[in-house]
């Protein structure tokens, strides 16, 4: 375990069955996540990048107890979620999620001020009069107006709505918030401020930020450590600076020099290695097959790639 982690997750492995077909009751297995260790210290911006379907919403919702692990532990503040029920209370305030899509996360029906009231109710206090104070400085906090708070959901711009999900996940005072591709639907002018939002938060309050993104520009701007994910393996880990100057993982490499995180075209074909990435790497040779481990290659320097074995 980290000594500094405010959140960890030890060998966390995630499946999911699926038809094999349209029409086929027959189930196939995704492994989504193989054995994935992650943490994030108090007061640190974290990153997780990968191409689409490489784990990172899974991840994001074991971290906030959404699914629940096939197996593997979560910490909060040193003690497992699962076997103490009082840090299960602890951790399920503190632990706060805003989705990539604000609007199918926000009830419709619900004036944005009902929906902020639920959580603080809940977890701060019973006052009516204080529970409006909050919500007040709460709308104010994410850059909107009070009278805000009298809309429903729909009568909002999408970046404005990402501003109520992360309004309402901030509404339990949580020490982490986890967000998943929380710009990605935006403009780009949008994006900055909600960037720079999660920046204040992280500045000002000491908010511990777990941010998924496909766009290594965020990152680079948001993030102080990094985990770069692949088929369900974390395949490198490092500070930010270090990673994108000196990427070693050759997925990595690829995706800090290709613009978009493309599909490659398979190059190995029939490959037997205990590396995700075996079939599409330039490097891909017979000690590959070999079994891969993560291993510290640096200080705090992470990679799963037989050539650092
Ligand atoms: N509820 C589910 N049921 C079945 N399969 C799932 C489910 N959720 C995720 N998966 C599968 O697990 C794998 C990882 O999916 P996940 O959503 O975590 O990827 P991701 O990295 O977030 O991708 P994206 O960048 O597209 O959001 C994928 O193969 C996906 O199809
Ligand atoms: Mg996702």
């Amino acid at each position: 375990m980290n000594p500094l982690a405010i959140l960890e997750c030890n060998n966390i492995f995630k499946s999911f069955d699926i038809s094999s077909t349209f029409i086929s009751k027959s189930k196939v297995k995704v492994h989504a996540l193989n054995g994935v260790n992650f943490y994030v210290k108090r007061g640190e911006i974290v990153g997780i990048v990968g191409e689409s379907g490489s784990g990172k919403t899974t991840l994001a919702k074991i971290i906030t107890n959404i699914y629940k692990p096939d197996s593997g532990n979560i910490y909060f503040n040193k003690k497992n979620i699962h076997k103490d029920s009082e840090s299960y209370s602890e951790y399920r305030k503190n632990v706060q999620m805003v989705f990539q899509d604000p609007y199918s996360s926000l009830n419709p029906r619900l004036k944005i001020i009902s929906t902020l009231k639920d959580g603080i109710k809940q977890y701060i206090t019973n006052n009516k009069k204080e529970i409006h104070e909050i919500c007040k400085s709460l709308i104010k906090s994410v850059g909107l107006e009070e009278d805000h708070l009298y809309r429903y959901p729909h009568q909002f711009s999408g970046g404005q709505r990402q501003r109520i999900s992360i309004a309402r996940a901030l509404s339990v005072d949580p020490e982490v918030i986890v967000a998943d591709e929380p710009v990605s639907a935006l403009d780009v002018s949008v994006q900055a401020q909600i960037l720079n939002l999660f920046k204040k938060l992280n500045k000002e309050k000491n908010k511990t930020i777990i941010l998924i993104s496909h766009d290594l520009a965020v990152v680079n701007f948001l993030c102080h450590r990094v985990y770069v994910m692949y088929k369900g393996f974390v395949v490198e880990m490092a500070e930010t600076e270090k990673l994108l100057k000196n990427p070693l993982h050759p997925y990595t490499y690829q995706l800090i020099n290709s613009k978009h995180l493309q599909v490659d075209e398979v190059k190995n074909e029939n490959v037997k290695s205990s590396c995700p990435y075996a079939e599409r790497c330039k490097k891909y040779s017979a000690k590959c097959d070999n079994e891969i481990k993560l291993i510290e290659v640096g200080k705090n320097h992470f990679v799963r790639c037989a050539y650092y074995e």
